[in-house]
């Protein structure tokens, strides 16, 4: 049997390689086989298949209503379009409830995608999910911070870690989901301070998004670098492309050019 990594994909051992020689890791969401191969062959190192895909492809308010069918739909997507990054797949609300039951889901997003790992969000409460997947052969991604699937019990969308007690919290968490097994961890709207010092504390990757510059790496929804949004992006997105304005441009061309090329069409005539 042939011990290569099939396809020359990016393994979690690259990424931990990655952390250890100081070279930042760029992670980009997509979440289908178009854009998976746009952003591959761009260079990303991981792709997330986000539960963002509620907001940004579903068009729901929160991430909440997302299933792992869904999930699934668009992981799968995503791998038949990448062939270079690793790929990380979102456990979706209510996919975690035990650590039996996301045991039971996270092997079926694996089964059914083929993505080499799955991100769930949550602190101290995952540790025993997190060392369950892991004692059962599936690499897991933290996600502490602004965890949006929480939103309502957060009661809202804000900066974390900005006082002491919240401080103290993170540094715990991202401390045991560390020990618990996580290869990597996303701090979502942490202080830029706290990340920093998070990061050295740690020897798994940070990814940040929202949290200053000082992570192991980043992530970004890959709408809002693109500019492909209909409501203005996050403060700290900074899109790089106005793709929206490129596509209402388009259509707006296609639209008047296909009425002007065309000139009055004959009436229907009735037939009584
Ligand atoms: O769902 C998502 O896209 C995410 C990133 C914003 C980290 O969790």
């Amino acid at each position: 049997m042939s011990t290569q990594t099939p396809n020359k994909r990016l393994t979690t051992r690259d990424i931990a390689a990655m952390r250890q020689r100081g070279e930042a890791v760029a992670m980009l969401t997509a979440y289908d086989a178009t854009m998976a191969a746009l952003v591959d062959m761009s260079g990303a190192d991981m792709i997330l298949v986000g539960d963002s895909l509620g907001n940004v492809v579903l068009g729901h308010e929160t991430t909440l209503p997302v299933t792992l069918d869904d999930m699934i739909r668009h992981a799968a997507a995503v791998k038949r379009g990448s062939h270079r990054a690793l790929l990380v797949c979102d456990m979706p609300f209510g996919s975690v409830t035990n650590p039996d039951s996301a045991l039971t889901n996270a092997v079926r997003i694996m089964k059914e995608t083929g993505v080499e790992a799955v991100k769930l969000e949550g602190g101290i409460a995952m540790v025993p999910t997190v060392e369950k997947l892991v004692a059962h052969g599936i690499a897991v991604v933290a996600h502490i911070g602004l965890t949006p699937q929480h939103v309502h019990q957060m009661g809202g969308y804000y900066m974390h870690g900005k006082d002491e007690a919240s401080a103290g919290r993170l540094r715990e968490e991202a401390r045991a989901l560390e020990a618990a097994g996580a290869f990597a961890i996303v701090l979502e709207c942490v202080t830029p301070a706290l990340a920093a010092e998070i990061t050295h504390m740690l020897t798994i990757p940070t990814i940040g998004i929202g949290s200053g510059k000082d992570c192991a790496g980043q992530v970004l929804v890959i709408n809002d670098l693109i500019g492909l949004n209909t409501s203005p992006p996050p403060s700290f997105a900074r899109p790089r492309a106005d793709v929206a304005g490129m596509v209402r441009k388009a259509v707006g061309e296609y639209v008047a050019e296909t009425k002007a090329e065309r000139g009055p069409i004959p009436l229907v005539r009735r037939v009584d």
